[in-house]
């Protein structure tokens, strides 16, 4: 898969891309990530790419002109992949959204700084709008980097173990069961019996049960939306019982 950035910072994103799962992905081909910096498509001698306000106000827009013709000079007009804008007003990113994405073998991300982008980055050259969540951050750069790093392990190959990214929290709509490794007792504290019992079913059964317990203690927002079977809504009527009792 190929990502490239666009931002005025481009440079912040490399060590975390030079140090992480993500370097060995891109050494064995699997990614790529170009970073472009916007400034460099500027053509006055000041390199400007951000301006007042049209109608007053405080802070600094960023201009268009330079904006496209960086998305257009690398990627070409109309660009042949999803161009998406890192802003706090975009759709909240999820693991749906980045299943969906990733299943692109290319897409642009335009990171800003300042107070925003000129209007019309967002309806002539940006065809979605990924905020990564409800808080506003200095620029564009880290979610850029947290959209790359959420794709880039669904990319087959990425991750070691080909199945590891079906059992995520989120991935099945609910919280992860909990995960324990040796020793079998630590300062006291042991690895729940079933876990060591060799019974899969079994394991699977208990894994399963304490996904729906969690989601249902940290997250029953999700629990609408998980598509559970009806034995799924059984076990939880049963840990809801128990609760309500406790
Ligand atoms: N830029 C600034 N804040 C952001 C956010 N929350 N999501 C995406 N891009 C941003």
């Amino acid at each position: 898969m190929r990502f490239d950035v666009f931002s005025l910072l481009p440079e912040t994103l490399r060590p975390y891309l030079n140090a992480s799962i993500l370097e060995k992905a891109a050494a064995r081909g699997l990614i790529e990530v170009h970073l472009h910096n916007i400034r460099d498509y500027t053509h006055d001698r000041h390199h400007t790419t951000d301006d007042t306000p049209y109608g007053g106000g405080g802070g600094m827009v960023m201009k268009p002109e330079p904006v496209f013709e960086a998305v257009e000079t690398v990627l070409g007009s109309p660009p042949p992949c999803p161009v998406i804008l890192l802003t706090p007003q975009g759709r909240l990113f999820d693991q749906k959204i980045a299943s969906e994405l990733a299943s692109h073998p290319q897409i642009a991300l335009i990171s800003g700084r300042y107070e925003g982008f000129d209007e019309r980055i967002r309806q002539h050259l940006a065809t979605d709008e990924i905020s990564i969540g409800d808080y506003v951050l200095t620029g564009g750069e880290l979610p850029a980097l947290m959209v790359i790093d959420a794709l880039s392990r669904l990319v087959p190959g990425v991750l070691g173990d080909p199945t590891g990214a079906e059992d995520d929290s989120h991935a099945s709509g609910l919280l992860e069961y909990p995960h324990y490794t040796r020793p079998p007792e630590f300062r006291g504290w042991k690895v729940p019996e079933v876990l060591l019992s060799g019974d899969h079913a079994k394991v699977d059964a208990w894994r399963r049960e304490q996904s729906l317990r969690r989601t249902l203690a940290k997250r029953p927002d999700m629990l609408a939306k998980a598509g559970l079977s009806e034995a799924d809504k059984r076990l939880l009527e049963k840990i809801q019982n128990q609760i309500n009792k406790e």
